[in-house]
């Protein structure tokens, strides 16, 4: 499916991946996965120091979460490297970014994003990218305004206020995904650069205020990036951000394998 820069809401098909996945440069690969069920046998595919992050979650639910979020993202890049999920070697960005260790990933960039009941993988070859989902339901109203205060533009803020109550929090949720996925594309930190870009207009991403202290909105360069929102039914909005000028974008199902 090719949809053009102008073309800002993606709304794919999510269909059982082929057995032979082939990534070219200028593809994104969107993969929905399910974190719904017993974390079971995927488990094995995990390194120590995924279980041992498990450990620490207080919930069942949310370990279960995160070990079925962890596994189906090793299992996905598994299958475009043609290793085994376990054999994979993440490193950290500076803000906590995973991404394949130097040499093993021939150019496979990846982010994953969780919410609810599901998590999505953006996979591109060669072009940094990221990915965010939230469930609508997840914050009350006075967090919404918290978050509106603390990181949306003037221009940002000055939409939603302008629109009628019931539009306020499907926009809130646009916006903020988008903003998300700019800055896990860059891997960079939430709280130090998000005021530094505008996102109300679909597609683009335009400079907004400086934040004391953050990284000039140049290393963002605008026109590199191509952002764009995911449709998914059931209460969720998400976005992807991918530097890619014109992707051409696939949305697989994860079935566990
Ligand atoms: C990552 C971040 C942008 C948003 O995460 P979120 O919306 O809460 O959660 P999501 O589910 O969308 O994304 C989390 C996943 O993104 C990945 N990730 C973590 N840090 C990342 C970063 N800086 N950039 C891109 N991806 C990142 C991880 O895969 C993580 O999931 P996992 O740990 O289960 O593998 C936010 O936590 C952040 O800004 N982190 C940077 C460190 C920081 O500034 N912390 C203070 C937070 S206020």
């Amino acid at each position: 499916m090719i949809h053009s820069r102008h073309s800002t809401i993606i709304n794919g098909f999510w269909r059982s991946s082929p057995a032979r996945l082939e990534l070219h440069p200028g593809d994104t690969h969107l993969w929905l996965v399910s974190l719904e069920g017993p974390a079971g046998n995927p488990v094995s595919c995990l390194s120590g120091e995924e279980i041992a992050r498990a450990e620490g979650f207080a919930r069942d639910q949310d370990r279960t979460r995160f070990l079925l979020a962890r596994a189906a993202l090793r299992t996905i890049l598994g299958s475009y490297l043609g290793c085994a999920p376990k054999s994979l070697c993440f490193h950290l960005g500076r803000h906590g970014k995973p991404m394949l260790a130097l040499g093993g990933g021939q150019g496979l960039e990846f982010n994953l994003s969780h919410a609810g009941k599901i998590a999505l993988v953006a996979v591109a070859r060669n072009a940094r990218v990221g990915i965010d989902v939230e469930y609508r339901k997840n914050r009350s109203s006075n967090g919404i305004e918290a978050i509106i205060r603390r990181f949306f533009t003037a221009r940002e803020r000055t939409i939603i206020e302008g629109l009628e109550e019931s539009q306020k929090r499907d926009t809130f949720y646009q916006f903020w995904t988008r903003k998300e996925a700019v800055v896990k594309a860059l891997g960079a930190s939430l709280p130090a650069m998000i005021r530094d870009f505008d996102v109300s207009t679909p597609g683009e991403i335009t400079p907004g205020v400086s934040t004391p202290g953050a990284p000039a909105t140049e290393t963002l360069e605008p026109d590199r990036w191509f952002i764009a929102d995911v449709y998914i039914p059931h209460g969720y909005t998400a976005s992807v951000c991918v530097e890619t000028r014109k992707p051409v974008f696939s949305f697989w199902r994860f079935s566990g394998s």
